[in-house]
């Protein structure tokens, strides 16, 4: 979930990717004990949501989410999605030094999974990307909008950060709503953004900075119309 936000990483290929970067500060840090710290995954509670690690009983409602269409449709998700990819992906979302990764709880079940992934900025420049999949039994209730606003405080509030940035495939409406609610300002639209699917494709492009309000700041239907906008005139369609 580049892995850019929108984005289900194939697990095998972040696993390939974690073990280089491992392998890169093994190599930095040779003779030192500098390596850097996972980050924890402390528990986060919404009204009705409650963020928390990821845990074995998440594996059956991970599979279902992860071969939904609306969730192929609009991620890089591999399909078909297997039993063994979700068992794999499900062993990588433990702590890290440079991502965290949420399970979202809603009615006692998991419900999605919302992640922060650090950019490896230093200190004073840390910043990170947001990305984000609701499982397709609970979308529509608000689960990511909350989601979303208690990620967002905690990158800005506990890990210091000073961005967090969003994408998606133009046309994502939903995932961008449920941003916009936490203050993410209307997108670019950014020509051949991302690969998807084997094909190039336009996407939205939003970054909100800590200093700025984290609540809507531009009118649902004014930021539609320019969402709209987007969608008609992109060359190369999400
Ligand atoms: C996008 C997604 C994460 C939203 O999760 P969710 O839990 O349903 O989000 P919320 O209920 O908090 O808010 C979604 C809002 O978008 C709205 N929405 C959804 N699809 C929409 C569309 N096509 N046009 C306009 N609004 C739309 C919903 O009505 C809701 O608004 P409301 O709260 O005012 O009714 C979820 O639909 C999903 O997992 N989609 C597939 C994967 C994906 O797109 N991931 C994000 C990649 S960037």
């Amino acid at each position: 979930m580049a892995e850019t936000p929108h984005d289900h990483p194939h697990p095998v290929t972040r696993e390939a990717g974690r073990e280089a970067r491992r392998e890169a500060r093994r190599e930095a840090v040779a003779g030192t004990d500098d390596t850097p710290e996972p980050l924890p995954i402390p528990v986060l509670r919404g009204s009705t949501v409650v963020l928390r690690p990821h845990a074995s009983g998440d594996l059956d409602a991970i599979l279902q989410r992860c071969v939904d269409p609306e969730t192929v449709r609009w991620t890089t998700v591999p399909s078909p999605y297997t039993r063994e990819m979700a068992e794999e992906y499900l062993t990588g979302l433990g702590p890290s030094p440079e991502q965290i990764s949420w399970a979202i709880e809603m009615d006692g079940r998991y419900g999605g999974t919302i992640d922060l992934r650090s950019f490896g900025c230093d200190d004073e420049h840390a910043s990170g990307n947001l990305g984000f999949v609701t499982h397709p039994e609970i979308r529509g209730r608000g689960a990511m909008s909350q989601a979303v606003r208690l990620v967002v405080d905690h990158a800005f509030d506990v890990l210091g950060w000073q961005h967090v940035t969003w994408q998606a495939n133009v046309g994502n409406y939903g995932s961008y709503k449920a941003v916009w609610r936490s203050g993410f300002p209307v997108p670019q639209l950014v020509p051949a953004l991302m690969a998807h699917r084997g094909r190039m494709v336009d996407g939205w492009h939003s970054v909100l900075e800590r200093d700025q309000p984290r609540e809507a700041v531009t009118p649902w239907p004014e930021a539609f119309v320019v969402l709209a906008e987007h969608a008609r005139s992109a060359r190369r369609p999400g």
